[in-house]
């Protein structure tokens, strides 16, 4: 018998699955969801990150902190009264893709919510390996500047009020800390609860601010949500952010309650992270919000296919068929 199964649950007879140090509770299974679903809900009223009536556009990349995010979202959709429309890029890296993209398709099914399925290769017409084949940046950069694009011409598109992202308390925080490193003081602004809407940028909120890497995963696991267990290829363990999570997860260990302590501080300084504000202009190729006249989208489309593209009408063919504007 494993040691926790001697252990009672903190609200009934049933036997503990895990042990919450920081809120002093052993939780059952039952106990553990409702516990990470009301976080999830006072992080939401806590921060004010969805208003009634709301449209949140729920980007979900197959993996298991998105599929947390959805499932959390979806049962409370009624609840606070907000709309939801999921939406999932693939990207075309090989295997990994098509097993992000099978389960994405099934996590929607399962809670039947609309989802918006994103072919790069159809758009652009090739695959995110092919567009690193032509260009000298990494290849998660490449990634993160089409992911980053899309999603918010989708939001735009679709009119969605906000745009809510998967990542959970243990990525914030060690990009948090990476930054601060860097001292790239501006991208630490951007990592707390939610990011405002600014003219064609479609504000970010992060539902699982306040939720661990062990709790999401044992969340996804209890639940058996569809998701891909496998990190992407281009994942580096050996990354600085991989070794400031084992640095913040022994401070827990020393101190119950250092991260969340550390995620509450962040989000109420926020605003003392932000560089004054840049002049925002619209790219002259497509109209999305850039700093120069055309936007690294664009200039990155032009450099390797040699031609601008018009996302937005084949977007719209997408969004139409949908039917979910
Ligand atoms: P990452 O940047 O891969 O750590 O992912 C952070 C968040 O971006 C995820 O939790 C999702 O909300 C979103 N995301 C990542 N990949 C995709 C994708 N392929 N399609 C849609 N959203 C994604
Ligand atoms: Fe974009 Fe790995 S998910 S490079
Ligand atoms: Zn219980
Ligand atoms: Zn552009």
């Amino acid at each position: 018998m494993s040691k926790l199964e001697s252990i009672k649950c903190s609200f009934c007879e049933e036997s503990a699955i895990t042990i919450i140090n920081y809120a002093k509770l052993r939780l059952c299974k039952k106990h553990f969801i409702e516990f990470i679903q009301k976080r999830v809900l006072n992080t939401i009223e806590r921060y004010d990150l969805i208003k009634n009536n709301w449209k949140v556009l729920v980007a979900i990349s197959g993996g298991k902190d998105s599929a947390v995010m959805l499932h959390i979202l979806s049962n409370l959709s009624k609840q606070l009264n907000f709309k939801i429309i999921a939406l999932h890029i693939n990207l075309g890296i090989g295997k990994y893709s098509e097993n992000a993209k099978y389960n994405a398709e099934k996590l929607c099914n399962d809670l039947s919510i609309p989802l918006i399925l994103l072919d790069i290769k159809n758009i652009i017409g090739m695959n995110l390996l092919e567009i690193k084949r032509k260009n000298k940046r990494p290849i998660c950069s490449i990634c993160g500047l089409l992911k980053r694009y899309f999603i918010n011409t989708i939001a735009i598109e679709t009119k969605a009020n906000v745009v809510a992202i998967g990542h959970h308390m243990d990525d914030l925080l060690s990009y948090v800390i990476k930054n601060f490193i860097l001292q790239n003081i501006n991208e630490i602004s951007k990592l707390g609860p939610k990011t405002e809407t600014k003219e064609l940028f479609i504000g970010r909120i992060r539902p699982l601010y306040e939720i661990s890497e062990k709790e999401t995963s044992l969340y996804a696991f209890i639940q058996n949500l569809p998701r891909v267990e496998e990190s992407c290829p281009y994942v580096d363990e050996s990354s600085m952010e991989f070794e400031i999570k084992r640095f913040l997860n022994n401070m827990e260990l020393r101190n119950p309650n250092f991260k969340i302590a550390f995620a509450r501080a962040l989000a109420k300084n926020i605003n003392f992270y932000k560089k004054e504000e840049e002049e925002i202009k619209k790219c002259i190729k497509c109209g999305m919000p850039t700093s120069r006249d055309i936007c690294a989208f664009c200039r990155l489309i032009e450099k390797t296919i040699g031609k601008s593209i018009n996302v937005k009408n084949e977007l719209k063919e997408i969004i139409e068929k949908l039917k979910v504007v």
